[in-house]
């Protein structure tokens, strides 16, 4: 059985990641894509060679009848999209983030809920094999008693994003905050410091966080470090792993001063960093829940509860 998905975008994330996954799913029909500019329009659809195009993404559905939708879209134009998907009652993946704010999210999830639409955010560093891999070995001895995640950029000198109309810490270093969620569970309570490092708006975001299960969360991010760093650490009884997962995963038990090194490119079986970053293994994860008519693990009702982090981040600078 084939599932018919449209798509809406061709820009850096669609022809980079998303659809080179797409391609390679034969239960996948590419059935058409838009996108405001020609150019950008005519050269995907040829590279993956989707047979129809459009530039308005209404005369799209109507004519292509999908199943799903992909929406590839800057933040701020997401939600009158998707909302407009939802209410015709088809399936939708989005990028990160869902939304600009908490409300927009929300409000996107309750009408995916009421119209049955299954719905997937792409956190794909939740999906990365190294994370996955080093989070079962954890598991292996126990629960994960404290975690951290820390994300570094150097945009010194740069302006806000999307010239102010997101901030930092939704668009981007959301990542890190979901990961937290997806390796401590559900936060109890959350301390925080938000800072402005050389910039007038918020480029630092650390916290300290409880989860319901007892365990602890450190949050670590500036945009105006030395390079971009993206890392996870996870502590269980007499385990600890320390994981980048685009490059590898040390993993230290019992005192040995030896520990165990798994690549990235090991745990992905794959050197591609669409394979190896956690897009493959999400966009596998949203078509398999089509096809067995299942809630995708990062559905807006979960991200709402990222959402909802981020929120209460900065709610709690002390
Ligand atoms: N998961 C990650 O690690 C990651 C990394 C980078 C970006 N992103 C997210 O991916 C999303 C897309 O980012 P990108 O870098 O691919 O953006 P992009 O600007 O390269 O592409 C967006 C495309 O959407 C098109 N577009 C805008 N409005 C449209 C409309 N109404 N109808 C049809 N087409 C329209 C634009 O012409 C453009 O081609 C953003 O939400 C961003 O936050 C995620």
């Amino acid at each position: 059985m084939k599932v018919k998905v449209a798509l809406i975008g061709a820009g850096t994330m669609a022809n980079t990641v998303h659809y080179p996954c797409l391609k390679e799913f034969p239960e996948v029909e590419l059935v058409g894509l838009c996108d405001l500019v020609e150019e950008k329009l005519k050269a995907t659809a040829k590279k993956f060679s989707i047979p129809r195009t459009y530039t308005d993404y209404r005369k799209m559905l109507q004519e292509t009848e999908p199943e799903a939708v992909y929406i590839l879209m800057p933040p701020y134009h997401l939600f009158d999209l998707v909302i407009d998907c939802l209410e015709r009652g088809l399936h939708v993946f989005m990028e990160k983030p869902p939304g600009v704010t908490r409300e927009q999210t929300r409000q996107m999830a309750l009408l995916a809920e009421r119209k049955g639409c299954l719905t997937m955010t792409g956190f794909q560093r939740r999906f990365a094999p190294l994370v996955r891999l080093a989070k079962e070995r954890i598991a292996q001895k126990g629960p994960i008693l404290q975690c951290q995640a820390n994300f570094f950029k150097q945009t010194l000198g740069a302006g806000p994003y999307y010239r102010g109309a997101i901030d930092i810490l939704t668009c981007d270093a959301i990542h890190a905050v979901d990961i937290l969620r997806f390796l401590g569970g559900e936060v109890k309570k959350v301390a925080s410091c938000v800072r402005s490092l050389y910039a007038d708006y918020d480029n630092s975001f650390n916290a300290l966080m409880i989860f319901e299960s007892g365990s602890v969360g450190f949050l670590s991010t500036n945009w105006v470090s030395g390079k971009r760093i993206f890392s996870v650490e996870m502590h269980g009884p007499g385990i600890v792993a320390f994981v980048d997962p685009e490059k590898q995963a040390i993993i230290y038990q019992d005192n040995h001063e030896q520990g165990t090194v798994v690549s990235a490119q090991e745990a992905a079986g794959s050197s591609e960093i669409y394979k190896v970053g956690g897009f493959f293994a999400e966009n596998r994860h949203f078509i398999d829940c089509l096809l067995k008519k299942q809630l995708p693990e990062t559905h807006l009702g979960d991200a709402v509860k990222t959402m909802e982090l981020v929120e209460a981040i900065y709610r709690h600078s002390l």
